[in-house]
């Protein structure tokens, strides 16, 4: 028989039953962990959760994920925790979805939104370009930083309407390397950025393209090509042979470019959204 539990903190022998699960879920980086439903199977469960729902709470609203043998019950009971929480937007990601995660959401009354690419080339490229770029100086660069991602971005989700809280979050992380967050200027005003991070316990280990743009006003005059390629060079000179990057299919100008530049989608992400009532 199945059941469902919710748990607001996980002791350590959840978490040890669950690390293979987790293992292979996406880690999101900007949202906090609420909650996390396990869902047991008394009978072929092996002692450990069969699947997992995990609940956070981010910048725009709840995030839910979840990762092994998941079926309805536990997606209802992750919208549950929701509900009971006052309610608000939802996204339900989902990595590589099928026609089943489609029924699945759709049964919890979540309907498909977004799809995000994650798209990947083999390092180094070796097309020759001609860019002066520099590091981002923690403390110095922030608020021209800011400026130009809110600018590229003001219509993103997640990208847009970042503030200096965010910012100096992420430069907080571990993986952050202000060697490979580029700039480029034009008479001393930032124009574009390629920001990279290193993936180094991924098999293989990749190197993303985390956030790149050109500021509106230098767009169309071949920058983001040529700052992208400065991202994959100074990855490529880290000793990383595939580069990986995630982008809204919608995003037009921005997949062209990739795919011209050889990138390749390795799997979709789709995000299934609905906004729940208390
Ligand atoms: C994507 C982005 C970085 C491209 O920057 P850019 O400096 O304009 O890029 P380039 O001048 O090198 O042009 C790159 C290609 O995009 C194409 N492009 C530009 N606007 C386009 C549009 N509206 N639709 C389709 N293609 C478009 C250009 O034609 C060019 O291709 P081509 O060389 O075949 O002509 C820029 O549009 C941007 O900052 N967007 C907002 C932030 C963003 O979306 N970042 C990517 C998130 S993954």
């Amino acid at each position: 028989m199945r059941r469902t539990e919710v748990k607001r903190q996980l002791d350590e022998g959840d978490v040890a039953a669950l690390s293979p699960l987790l293992d292979a879920a996406e880690k999101d980086d900007t949202a906090q962990a609420y909650a996390t439903v396990l869902a047991w199977d008394d009978e072929h469960g092996d002692g450990r959760p069969v699947a997992f729902a995990q609940v956070n709470r981010g910048r725009n609203g709840w995030a839910l994920a979840y990762g092994g043998h998941a079926d309805a019950a536990l997606v209802q009971a992750a919208v549950d925790v929701v509900r009971q929480e006052g309610g608000g937007h939802t996204h339900l990601w989902v990595n590589r979805p099928t026609d089943a995660d489609d029924e699945l959401a759709r049964s919890a009354g979540l309907l498909r939104g977004r799809d995000l690419y994650q798209m990947r080339r083999p390092l180094p490229v070796g097309e020759p370009y001609d860019l002066d770029v520099r590091p981002f100086v923690v403390s110095q660069d922030e608020a021209a930083w800011l400026e130009v991602n809110n600018r590229a971005f003001h219509w993103h989700p997640e990208q847009g309407g970042w503030d200096r809280a965010i910012l100096e979050a992420r430069e907080r992380e571990p993986w952050f390397d202000p060697q490979g967050f580029l700039l480029h200027e034009v008479d001393g005003r930032l124009a574009g950025f390629c920001w990279t991070k290193v993936h180094a316990d991924h098999h293989p280990p990749l190197g993303e393209i985390y956030v790149i743009a050109t500021d509106p006003d230098f767009q169309g005059r071949g920058l983001g090509r040529r700052l992208v390629l400065a991202g994959l060079d100074h990855l490529a000179g880290q000793g990383l042979t595939v580069g990986m990057l995630y982008v809204d299919a919608a995003n037009a100008p921005a997949v062209h470019l990739y795919k011209d530049m050889g990138f390749e989608v390795d799997h979709v992400d789709r995000a299934y959204v609905g906004d729940i009532t208390p």
